[in-house]
């Protein structure tokens, strides 16, 4: 059934376990991840970006993930939109039968520039103010995604950022998140630790001095009761870079975040993981593999199949790794 994300969270939290939020945009992506969570009893965040919704269309998106209600009606499922970029934009999910919201103030409108901390506080509490009295749960972010490497040219996605702000104040503080916590009575709160959107996240395996786990354990020594979320947590597996080279595809040296990594932040608080780029990958190995070894095959249906289980193959890995089978 449609849960609320507060209620998988909180379960999540009393039993110390992480749950994989994935990104889903088509019918074989919902596919993967629900046949997933079936096979090891998780539970589900299936969650769709703006352009997500723009790609499917809104009708789809909610039918898809309808459908997926329907055909798996025992799995507790949230629907989750991922990076609202204003109030409008939560609300109009929330229309449509959003059972969780992200608000994401620490971006303006246009998702882009870095907001002041007064505007985020402002149209997050707005969001859970309108959110809650339908038992929609929220998400905020607080701190600016982006690679610590390389950060001092970058902001949330790899737009250059304002040269005068410094790695650390990109970064969550851990008083500035009490603050907003209180201020905002969200459910989740999203931190910047050093992590970034998409498949290039760091040119070197991650230490400390790039990827800041101590952050989040300042972060809950603060916040004990705040359920963390991590985004661009993608761990970007070197196997399947390999596959997509060997098959004709282009991908330059790049690590992701080590699940290793990942575990220890569940360790304290993290409960929700945002994962895209990794089913990208799989489905676009399985893809060019197929068509480099079926040359005369032309049937979306075949070359999708081993796409969609490649998919699945990773949502599975991760739900055994972050603690969630038999939690459903
Ligand atoms: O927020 C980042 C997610 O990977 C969604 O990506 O905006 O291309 O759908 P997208
Ligand atoms: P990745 O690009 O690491 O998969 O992150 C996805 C994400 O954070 C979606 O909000
Ligand atoms: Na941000
Ligand atoms: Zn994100």
């Amino acid at each position: 059934p449609l849960v609320s994300m507060r209620q998988l969270l909180d379960h999540a939290a009393e039993q110390g376990y992480g749950i994989p939020a994935f990104n889903v945009n088509n019918l074989e992506q919902v596919q993967a991840v629900m046949s997933a969570a079936h096979e090891v009893g998780a539970p589900v965040i299936l969650q769709a970006s703006a352009g997500a919704r723009k790609y499917a269309g809104e009708n789809f998106i909610k039918h898809l993930i309808q459908a997926a209600i329907e055909t798996w009606p025992h799995i507790p499922l949230v629907m989750h939109q991922d990076h609202g970029q204003s109030p409008d934009v939560c609300q109009g999910a929330i229309d449509l039968g959003f059972s969780s919201v992200m608000m994401d103030g620490s971006l303006q409108a246009d998702g882009k520039t870095i907001a002041s901390y007064d505007y985020n506080v402002e149209v997050t509490r707005k969001v859970v103010d309108m959110a809650h009295k339908l038992g929609v749960t929220v998400e905020g972010e607080l701190g600016c995604l982006g690679s610590l490497e390389t950060m001092k040219g970058d902001k949330e996605d790899g737009h250059g950022t304002d040269a005068t702000m410094t790695v650390e104040q990109l970064l969550t503080d851990p008083e500035e998140a009490a603050d907003f916590v209180k201020r905002t009575q969200l459910d989740a709160l999203a931190i910047a630790i050093g992590t970034s959107h998409g498949a290039y996240k760091f040119t070197r395996k991650p230490t400390g001095d790039i990827l800041a786990i101590k952050r989040i354990k300042e972060i809950n020594a603060r916040i004990p009761n705040t359920h963390l979320v991590m985004h661009g947590s993608s761990s970007v597996p070197q196997d399947l870079l390999a596959e997509i080279r060997k098959y004709g595809g282009d991908m330059k040296e790049t690590y992701g975040v080590p699940v290793s990594e990942i575990q220890e932040a569940i360790k304290f608080g993290v409960r929700k993981i945002n994962i895209d780029t990794d089913i990208r990958l799989a489905m676009t190995a399985a893809i060019r593999k197929f068509f480099v070894e079926n040359p005369g095959k032309f049937d979306p249906r075949e070359y999708l199949k081993p796409a969609t289980a490649a998919a699945k193959s990773i949502c599975k890995q991760r739900y055994v790794e972050f603690g969630c089978e038999g939690q459903a």
